[in-house]
């Protein structure tokens, strides 16, 4: 067989695993030949491809990033885009598809399945907002990365007596920001899923203050206050919208900062991880994850079991409908926020 790999959408720590672990066990245990496409759906789209195979994978298990690029390409957004990588994949003779991605780019994979096209899915990204799958890789790097920084960050609001904030990534979905709040014992983690009190928020770093302590509030980049009609936030306009119809967000650690100087009188101040939290080399936990996702990945393809994806389920690895996988986003549930909400204030 000729198999096709990909990586789409945001990148994130585990993808080079994946791809090593695809043409490790496609080559050496089926036999199979491969073809890398470059960044996401545009290489099908537009005949972007590259050499993949054992030498071109040697090496690239601690890489952070992807060998094959990325790109938030949507080919159902540009005219005649499926039909074009039908083609192509046709001309190129790629008998099947490892897709490698989140909602987005497995959204496509589903909508291709339904045309004819054999795709097996991996589920990446930082957000681990994927439905059908316990844990996303990328995830774990990015809340140890999230960790870190908070660990840092406690000693020197300290030694200034400051509110620090630490705006983390995670789209709509608040794992980013609860994994890593909980683990840097932040004195507030605020989520997309709940919408938050500022007053109560004033009041926790208050009493953080009172006890001698500087608060480190952890707020997801898509958490919004209980009252938002007036509330502007993210770049709407110079950064626009990507294919799939996203806003970039970003702003609310620094609204936070100037409501919290306003209404407490202290310093406070806001740190943007960004994508420091996507960059360079996958945790142990998200290698193996990544690898023992490729090595399902490829079994299916040798099955023939189109139109699925590969899943973490406790601690074995599924395979699921491609179709249920990104029919909904799996969000923080109140319950596990409430676990959090102990350590408040
Ligand atoms: O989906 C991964 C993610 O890092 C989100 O957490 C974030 O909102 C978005 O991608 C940022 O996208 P970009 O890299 O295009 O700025």
């Amino acid at each position: 067989m000729r198999i096709g790999v990909l990586t789409g959408g945001g990148d994130c720590p585990g993808l080079n695993a994946v791809i090593r672990a695809v043409v490790r066990k496609g080559v050496g245990i089926y036999g199979h030949e491969f073809v890398g496409f470059r960044d996401g759906w545009r290489g099908p789209l537009e005949q972007l491809t590259t050499e993949l195979g054992v030498p071109e994978v040697r090496g690239i298990l601690p890489r952070g990033g992807t060998i094959l690029g990325s790109s938030r390409t949507n080919p159902f957004s540009v005219d005649g885009g499926s039909e074009r990588v039908r083609q192509n994949l046709h001309d190129l003779g790629v008998d099947a598809l490892v897709a490698i991605g989140g909602e987005d780019t497995l959204g496509v994979a589903t909508r291709l399945t339904e045309l004819g096209v054999n795709v097996v899915g991996v589920p990446k990204t930082i957000d681990n907002d994927l439905s059908a799958t316990d844990y996303t890789f990328g995830f774990d790097t990015a809340v140890n990365i999230a960790t870190e920084a908070i660990d840092r960050l406690h000693t020197t609001a300290e030694s200034h007596h400051r509110a620090l904030i630490v705006e983390v990534m995670g789209r709509h979905a608040g794992w980013i920001a609860l994994h890593s709040g909980l683990a840097g014992g932040a004195n507030v983690i605020l989520i997309p899923e709940i919408p938050f009190s500022i007053e109560r928020v004033c009041a926790y770093v208050e009493s953080r203050f009172q006890s001698q302590y500087a608060p480190i509030l952890v707020v997801a980049e898509g958490a919004m206050p209980e009252q938002s009609e007036q509330l502007s936030l993210g770049r709407p306009g110079a950064g626009g919208v990507d294919a799939f119809g996203h806003a970039r967000l970003g702003g609310i650690g620094e609204w936070l900062a100037g409501q919290i100087e306003t209404r407490t009188g202290k310093e406070a101040r806001t740190i943007v991880l960004g994508h420091i939290q996507r960059g360079g080399t996958p945790s142990a936990f998200d290698r193996v994850l990544a690898t023992r996702f490729g090595l399902a990945a490829i079994d299916a393809v040798q099955d023939g079991d189109f139109g699925t994806m590969v899943a973490l389920r406790a601690t074995d690895i599924v395979r699921v409908r491609l179709a249920a996988a990104t029919s909904e986003l799996k969000t923080v549930p109140a319950e596990l926020y409430a676990e959090a909400e102990v350590f408040f204030g």
